[in-house]
């Protein structure tokens, strides 16, 4: 591995009046440039652009802030940083000590080093940028080298500023089966703030996402974007200021809500990282740069293809026993999957988990469902030929189990005999103890290590935090909890990760409540929604796949009608909106009849053909189901290009000449590709020139006429090149 030294500065070099120094920090397109001031202070210069000959920017006048402001230093907009210092003044006024930068294979390292002028209170400022992915990833770590205590009261890990004539904010908002909406505005002066106070489950309602286009509504595939992620499973806030000299900086980071945090002498707080990728081909090309960098650097096993999953939820609920489930296994099996998930309701015997409001807590296979017990349904798996899965809840308990008669100690809870506030039935454990943390861990390591079979688990949390207070805290820590509770399932996570790395890890906070770029770091996929109406998914899968990859975005094919909207739909749409992602199926096969069955097994053998086109080739968005005019449509392509699918759905009626063309995007021009609908259910094609060959440049360029006319009908198509 090479490893290059580039700078190490301590140094100045005076230039003209100005103190004349840049950091830059680049990637093969980006390039994010500090400049270090006379008065050392370090000023962001740019953001945006690969900047490959930088001269005559360090005379430049400064236009942004500081690259991490601080409260107390005159300044009047949003901050990085309230310190209140060991003797309780709260100025703190950050100056350039040194900077380091390493080069190794793909990333450069940054390390800019900062020092209150007054006090002890250092602040390092660290970058990692991912040349080839154009991805920059930012945190900071504060160091309490003071004699006392200090507490921090706001604590970004980024602050990034932009200039433009306007700024257009994307932000992916939801609740309950609805995650991931889009909505775009025009930011006006003042601040406008993303955020979540929720502590678990954070991204039900808002995600920790966003896209600010410069100069106009962001567009697919041209304009300027900087799309933005924080790799956080707990509170953030991300906020955009715009000012008098229209300028936006957006300040993003753990919500500091409730969370003072405590910093004893020599003591350190670390930020979670952002993650920042600028494209001037629009949206989607800042999408395309995170799902490669996730692919490589943020998703567990990114390199692996994910197998086809038959999860029992919406097909058995609660009321299942072992024959039931062996006879769902059957027909997953004959099918073609290759994993069979046990979902809730496999446990609890004093109280057993026949519904949402007991058991939960009490890991032991309840023996009236299941007399002979895991092994023998994972045996029979086996001997079906697929892997087994298993669905824990294990950060959560219901009052009616032997765990909270136990310890109830170890529950979040508002103390003073204020009432439990109830969520689903359950209650939230205390992960900012570290013996609740071993408990967590103890559930899912006793199941892996009793049934080393187990392939795959299904990591669920169904409520928020509400109950905000530990019993395990000190009265002065209680604003650590919404902090450490984060950060103690991130322990767990990585301690589940470190022993058992290949067991697959789908991370479900009722559907899409934990889709970040941190718990993604620890699991392989996520639950995108328990929405499973394939219209419906069409926008959240749409959402979803801004920030991240398909490849980790669990999608299946549920029951007609649908079990939440109640919309009935082909199989064959449900299975081309499924395909998108990770396929899964959620229904008993028992209840699809024969003809049914045999396309399903088709498509599933299918999807497994396409399945690394889908996982580990870029998408490209090219119909928004947001359009008035009714249809969506996407593509993938494969790294080599030679292998691409296109996916249309139509949403709306259509009249005979309303149909547009079909452009698809990222083939090479120069190939001359087979044109082939798969995934049909009738001998009538879509297109009149099925099989016909098609040069890139007209797929891209002309487009293509899908006959697609009525509402949830769907085509999908896969384009070879020809030899
Ligand atoms: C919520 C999840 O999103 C569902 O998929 C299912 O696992 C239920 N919880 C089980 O209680």
């Amino acid at each position: 591995m090479k490893k290059i030294f580039i700078l190490f500065l301590g140094c100045v070099f005076i230039q003209n009046h100005l103190f004349a120094q840049l950091i830059h920090i680049s990637t093969q397109e980006n390039s994010l440039i500090f400049q270090v001031t006379k008065q050392k202070k370090v000023m962001q210069s740019h953001y945006g652009k690969l900047i490959k000959n930088t001269q005559g920017l360090e005379d430049m006048a400064v236009v942004f802030n500081e690259a991490y402001p601080s409260f107390g230093n005159g300044n009047n907009d949003e901050v990085a940083l309230i310190a209140t210092h060991d003797d309780g003044t709260m100025a703190t006024d950050l100056f350039y000590k040194s900077h380091q930068q390493e080069k190794e294979d793909n990333i450069q390292k940054t390390v800019i080093h900062l020092k209150d002028d007054k006090k002890e209170l250092y602040v390092d400022l660290h970058f990692k940028a991912y040349a080839h992915e154009n991805v920059i990833e930012q945190w900071i770590v504060v160091h309490n080298k003071e004699k006392k205590e200090i507490s921090l009261s706001q604590f970004a890990s980024s602050a990034i500023g932009f200039k433009a004539t306007d700024y257009y904010l994307s932000h992916f908002y939801g609740s309950h089966s609805k995650e991931m909406m889009i909505s775009e505005e025009r930011l006006t002066n003042g601040i406008k703030i993303i955020e979540t106070k929720r502590g678990v489950r954070t991204t039900e309602y808002e995600n920790p996402t966003f896209m600010l286009s410069l100069n106009g509504a962001a567009k697919e595939s041209h304009g300027e974007v900087i799309a933005g992620a924080l790799a956080w499973s707990g509170n953030f806030r991300l906020a955009f200021q715009v000012d008098d000299k229209a300028r936006c900086q957006m300040i993003s980071g753990i919500n500091s809500f409730a969370s003072t945090y405590h910093l004893a002498s020599g003591e350190n707080f670390e930020t979670p990282r952002m993650i920042l990728t600028y494209s001037d081909e629009g949206k989607n090309k800042a999408s395309i740069n995170l799902h490669r960098w996730a692919k490589k650097y943020n998703l567990r096993a990114g390199n692996e293809l994910r197998p086809i999953v038959l999860n029992s939820w919406e097909g058995a609920y609660f009321k299942f026993d072992a024959d039931k489930l062996k006879n769902m296994m059957d027909g997953a099996a004959e099918m073609g999957v290759e994993v069979f998930v046990l979902d809730d309701g496999w446990f609890g015997n004093k109280y057993p988990r026949n519904n949402a409001k007991a058991g939960l807590g009490d890991w032991q296979v309840n023996q009236k469902k299941l007399p002979k017990g895991l092994d023998d349904l994972i045996d029979y798996t086996a001997y079906k030929g697929m892997r087994f899965g298993i669905w824990v809840e294990p950060e959560m308990v219901n009052p009616k189990s032997e765990l909270a008669e136990k310890h109830p100690d170890w529950i979040v809870q508002r103390q003073n005999d204020r009432k439990m506030l109830l969520e689903r039935n359950q209650l939230l454990l205390d992960l900012s103890n570290p013996k609740v943390q071993d408990f967590v861990f103890n559930v899912v390591d006793r199941l892996l290590t009793t049934h080393p079979k187990i392939a795959y688990v299904k990591w669920d949390a169904n409520r928020h935090v509400q109950n905000f207070g530990s019993t395990y805290l000190s009265e002065k820590k209680q604003s650590h909890l919404f902090i450490n509770y984060t950060r103690g399932l991130e322990n767990v996570l990585k301690r589940l990760e470190k022993k058992y790395p290949s067991t697959i890890f789908q991370a479900c906070a009722s559907g899409g409540g934990r889709v970040d770029f941190s718990s993604m770091k620890h699991t392989h996929e996520f639950w995108a929604s328990d929405d499973t109406d394939p219209y419906e998914r069409l926008f959240i899968q749409w959402g979803t796949n801004h920030f991240y990859p398909p490849i980790a975005t669990a999608a299946h094919v549920t029951k007609s009608p649908n079990h939440q909207t109640h919309r009935e739909t082909s199989l064959k749409f449900r299975f081309d909106v499924a395909m998108a992602g990770r396929l899964g199926i959620e229904l008993r096969p028992d209840d699809l009849d024969e003809k049914e069955v045999k396309f399903a097994k088709k498509a599933i053998a299918l999807y497994k053909d396409i399945r690394p086109i889908v996982q580990f080739g870029d998408l490209y968005r090219l119909l928004s189901p947001y359009d008035e005019d009714g249809y969506a449509a996407i593509n993938y392509v494969a790294p080599s290009k030679k292998e691409a699918l296109l996916m249309v759905y139509s949403h709306e009626h259509h009249r005979r000449y309303e149909r547009n063309f079909v452009k698809m995007q990222g083939l090479d021009p120069s190939l001359i590709y087979e044109v082939e609908e798969i995934n049909t259910d009738s001998k009538k094609s879509h297109i009149s020139f099925n099989h016909q060959l098609i040069s890139g440049e007209i797929l891209m360029n002309r487009g293509i006429w899908v006959d697609l006319r009525r509402p949830l009908e769907s085509a999908v198509f896969k384009i070879s090149e020809t030899k």
